[in-house]
């Protein structure tokens, strides 16, 4: 199966390329790059969300599951890029938010289903949304309180309801059938809830860091056994199918067999992302660690998918690297060299930074900040960055430090290496094993191929990969 070592590359529509200079990237921005994504070598895009909208959360808030946001394009246009994307040899992957809806969404409007969609409680629990507010909110037309494991505008879906699970089916079907290859799931770990809605336990010492920062474990409000059955009926329609389509989960279970759980007995998820780098160190040892201990836990058969970046949670070259281009080639050489696939989130490469966004730049309404990591794409060095003709909706950062057009036009830059090692990633087969690691170097095969990743910074660099691909 064409995920089982592929580079998925996640583009965050709105600061990818716009194309009518309204200041926010569209689907025909993205259109317009695929010959680069293509030059680049990468097999899939995953579009931030594209349904309709109306931005409390940037997308992740749905008013029509199966209506294109206007400020992003048009279904023809999804139509168009899924057909020259494929021309192309690249499949367009969608993000699905089955967890919530907007509060703007038909479904919270009409009486009937506001009721049974959602889930409601006379007395709030103890549970914290993920932005760190209470997770319910007064409803003076119900009388009670809903639930909203995120923002207030973000109603959680009831998804013991069974109309709610077959709206989603065809929701999957529709845009399958559009020619839509898969789809990354939003938080598809705690679509189901505890039925008795019972209070979260305190996190404890042990717990993982998201979870002690918010002060509980989310024991009744996620992880619930029946999200697998979900995950079971999504499957079977993705095999229904031909070439079958792909799930990739935005899995945050700490638990390594907890995760590996999401795989089903291969009837589930086909790539749960493991977000561990997102909290690791750059640091040989407790890289590897990382790596080999979700290594071990995968089931037979099962493929992992490495994720260095995101737009929740910061890039890797800032991140891990503080902008030195030999680590940045480092954790590339990582990310595009270890077995499975790998996402990379659009600018990682050629070393794309965090950018510090001024407060009254802020764009993110949730109050997370997260404005930093998705700023606009710098195409070129120009006003707008070749991103946009108009202001965009981000500021664009230092364009003539770190731009696309600059980087191609040098074969020794951190984008050619990526390029490179995305040519090389296709033929690397050999499973991998350990040979080395001390505090600056971490070195391993693949099959005949050697990996040695250097962490020592500034250069010169001895990462590289060395050996005949069979
Ligand atoms: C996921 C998304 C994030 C969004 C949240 C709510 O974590 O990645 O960006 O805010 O879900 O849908």
């Amino acid at each position: 199966m064409w995920w089982h070592n592929a580079v998925i590359y996640e583009i965050y529509v709105r600061s990818f390329a716009d194309s009518d200079g309204d200041g926010i990237g569209d689907i025909p921005g993205v259109i317009s790059r695929l010959d680069y994504l293509e030059w680049l070598g990468i097999d899939a895009i995953w579009l931030s969300p594209i349904m309709k909208s109306p931005g409390r959360d940037q997308g992740y808030d749905i008013a029509g599951y199966l209506d294109v946001d206007p400020v992003l394009g048009t279904l023809a246009d999804v139509d168009r890029l899924i057909s020259e994307a494929e021309r192309r040899g690249i499949r367009v992957l969608l993000d699905l938010v089955p967890n919530h809806t907007s509060i703007e969404h038909p479904w919270f409007g009409d009486s009937r289903t506001r009721r049974d969609y959602y889930v409601w409680s006379d007395q709030p629990n103890n549970w914290v949304s993920t932005f760190h507010i209470p997770s319910w909110t007064y409803d003076d037309r119900e009388g009670r309180y809903y639930l909203h494991s995120y923002l207030p505008e973000q109603p959680d879906l009831n998804w013991w309801n069974e109309e709610v699970r077959e709206h989603f089916d065809h929701i999957l079907r529709y845009w399958f059938s559009r020619g839509v290859a898969g789809f990354r799931i939003d938080a598809c770990y705690i679509i189901v809830k505890d039925r008795l809605l019972r209070d979260n336990p305190p996190a404890g010492p042990r717990d993982h860091l998201w979870d002690r920062n918010r002060g509980q474990r989310p024991m009744w409000s996620a992880y619930q056994p029946e999200v697998h059955d979900v995950l079971r009926r999504w499957r079977k329609i993705c095999e229904e199918f031909a070439p079958p389509r792909l799930l990739m989960g935005a899995t945050w279970v700490p638990e390594l067999d907890e995760l590996a759980g999401y795989f089903g007995a291969g009837d589930e998820l086909q790539l749960p992302q493991y977000f561990q780098f997102l909290f690791a160190e750059f640091d040989p040892r407790e890289l590897r660690r990382v790596v080999e201990a979700w290594l071990a836990a995968l089931p037979d058969n099962e493929v992992p998918v490495w994720v260095g970046s995101s737009h929740d949670l910061s890039r890797f070259p800032s991140r891990w690297c503080d902008g030195d281009n030999a680590l940045i080639r480092t954790g590339l050489t990582m990310l595009l060299t270890l077995p499975g696939s790998c996402v990379l989130y659009q600018g990682d490469e050629f070393g794309l930074q965090d950018t510090p966004v001024q407060t009254e730049d802020l764009r993110d309404l949730t109050g997370q900040c997260r404005d930093t990591y998705r700023t606009p794409m710098p195409w070129r060095d120009e006003p707008g960055g070749g991103f946009t003709s108009g202001r965009p909706w981000l500021p664009m950062g230092d364009v003539a430090a770190c731009n696309i057009a600059d980087q191609m036009r040098d074969p020794d830059s951190v984008l050619h290496n990526a390029r490179r090692l995305i040519a090389r990633k296709k033929a690397l087969k050999g499973v991998y094993r350990p040979v080395e690691v001390c505090d600056e170097m971490w070195i391993y095969r693949r099959g005949d191929v050697r990996v040695t990743l250097d962490f020592r910074e500034g250069g010169p660099s001895r990462t590289r990969v060395e050996g005949t691909i069979s």
